[in-house]
């Protein structure tokens, strides 16, 4: 064993270096490493000939490569460690407030009294939203999903506030901290009121006005639930409930939708529509939209004594277990932990959800399933939410939703930090191009059919089905037409159809 000494001159002499030998021209090459990260466009020397475009990393879905430097959110996905800003997320689900954590995660450290009742004022200040983006939300179907309307209203809200658009007003207007903020107080505030207008069309109810004498979750109750009371106020325990939810969903570093936020906004693009397109990558299933898709799973599954068969679906790859995995959590997330404890607060007020039985037996079950231990698949934060959700009484559509409204303070933590930073640079990765090249232009009569035309077949509704069978005239000619009716195998077909109507998945 070396002394201490020796020890210390070792680590004196150590170089934070890799030397790379290139075997096809036997060069070697040292690349620094900083914060246990090389730059990848050092691997761009490594070139056979000079000509060579050089070498690139591969890495579809980003499973090793950091594109910022952050101090917002620390994840140990081994240890199950989350923190915001530093501090552990069991302490602030327990102690703070979401507000609070909004603030923390935007500006950096937890307010005092007095900036956190002016940030609570200018957030509860802002969350009216203009009529005509109220006239545009009555104009979706009456079962249009809430999470297209939030989408597609929130990224309308852009064109409200043309004084907040680099497009219109300067591409460096968010140098101006203060513009910059105005715009966090506008997304914070309205989001509620935009979930809440959207979930009150879907149940075919007139929209409530905000209540800014509430708290923040608080009001969002508020708008959801009132009917005619003029004293309506939602029960403490729920509040309290939704409050913790938000926090725990606040951010969780550079996730698909973050990562998102980052990538769009790289573009210096207005706040509105970068929050439009990160909540849209958050409704995939296998994102925000997760906690959906566990409902439905656990609906179709319906009794514990099927889950045996279901696993072993999963495990034969025909069926994926939602609300189990995790890119970064390779061990338990620390979040569905917090829910697991919300979940009983929520079953004490409201009484227990039979879809919880189902779920902790899969759990168990899948916890000492080799397929799932090997592969260090554990509950993740979506698989418990929704349960939660449900049994609060919220429609499963309206899942991503709740996801949205608190991961909007993390996605603007990111905007700020990602717009004042020396190094941001529009995102534009590179591919590898294996695609034919050089090749002729043939004129469109000397072309052969190319079976790639099958790709041109689509489902048919029965409307489509209805219509092929009777006459139409093409007013070209016949050959060129589309062919009518949908080829596909009468099991994709029947698929489809089971999905167009949601009929439960069979297992
Ligand atoms: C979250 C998720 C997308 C991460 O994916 P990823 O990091 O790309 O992991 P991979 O898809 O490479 O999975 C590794 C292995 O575990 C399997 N696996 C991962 N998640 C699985 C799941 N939920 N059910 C069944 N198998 C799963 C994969 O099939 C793969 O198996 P293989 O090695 O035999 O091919 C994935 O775990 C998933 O789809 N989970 C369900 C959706 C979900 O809950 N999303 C919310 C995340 S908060």
């Amino acid at each position: 064993m070396s002394s201490p000494v020796e020890q210390q001159k070792k680590e004196e002499g150590k170089k934070n270096t890799f030397t790379v030998i290139d075997n096809r021209t036997g060069k070697s090459f040292e690349i620094p490493i900083t914060n246990e990260t090389v730059k990848s466009i050092d691997f761009r020397q490594f070139k056979e000939q000079q000509s060579d475009f050089g070498t690139m990393i591969y890495d579809p879905g980003y499973y090793n490569t950091a594109v910022c430097k952050s101090q917002i959110t620390y994840i140990d996905g081994d240890r199950g460690i989350l923190e915001y800003r530093g501090y552990p997320i069991e302490e602030l689900a327990e102690k703070s407030s979401f507000l609070e954590v909004g603030y923390l995660l935007i500006y950096g450290d937890l307010p005092n009294r007095e900036q956190l009742n002016v940030w609570q004022t200018k957030i509860m200040n802002h969350t009216f939203i203009h009529e005509n983006l109220i006239s545009m939300m009555k104009g979706f179907r009456y079962d249009a999903h809430p999470m297209g309307m939030l989408i597609s209203t929130m990224s309308a809200m852009s064109t409200f506030y043309p004084d907040a658009n680099p497009s219109l007003a300067g591409v460096d207007i968010y140098k101006n901290k203060q513009l910059m903020n105005k715009q966090i107080f506008r997304i914070l505030g309205k989001l509620p009121t935009i979930a809440a207008c959207a979930y009150r069309h879907r149940i075919g109810r007139p929209y409530n006005d905000p209540l800014n004498t509430f708290t923040y979750t608080e009001n969002f109750l508020y708008m959801l639930d009132r009917l005619s009371e003029t004293n309506y106020k939602p029960h403490p325990t729920l509040t309290r409930a939704l409050d913790k939810l938000f926090i725990i969903h606040a951010d969780h570093e550079l996730n698909c939708s973050t990562a998102t936020m980052r990538q769009i906004s790289s573009t210096l693009v207005d706040p509105y529509t970068a929050v439009a397109g990160a909540a849209s990558a958050l409704y995939g299933p296998l994102h925000g939209g997760a906690t959906e898709a566990v409902l439905r799973m656990l609906e179709a599954i319906g009794t514990v004594e099927n889950i045996p068969n279901f696993l072993s679906l999963v495990k034969q790859k025909k069926q994926r277990l939602m609300g189990f995995g995790h890119r970064v959590y390779k061990s338990y997330d620390p979040r569905a932990k917090i829910l697991k404890k919300v979940t009983q607060e929520i079953f004490d007020l409201l009484g227990m959800n039979p879809l919880m039985k189902i779920a902790v037996e899969l759990e168990r079950l899948a916890l000492s399933d080799s397929y799932f231990i090997d592969r260090q698949l554990y509950p993740n934060v979506d698989f418990y939410s929704g349960i939660i959700y449900k049994s609060m009484g919220f429609p499963t559509d309206m899942f991503p939703v709740l996801f949205s409204i608190p991961r909007a303070a993390g996605w603007l933590a990111h905007w700020v930090e990602g717009l004042s930073d020396p190094e941001l640079r529009i995102f534009r990765p590179r591919q590898v191009y294996l695609g034919r090249r050089g090749l002729t232009y043939a004129p469109l009569e000397s072309r052969q059919a190319s079976p790639q035309n099958e790709k041109l077949v689509s489902f048919s509704s029965g409307f489509d089905r209805r219509r092929d069978v009777s006459e139409v005239l093409y007013s070209f000619d016949e050959s060129c037409a589309i062919p009518k009716t949908a080829t596909g195998s009468k099991n994709q077909l029947s698929a489809s159809i089971e999905q167009s109507f949601g009929e439960k998945l069979s297992l």
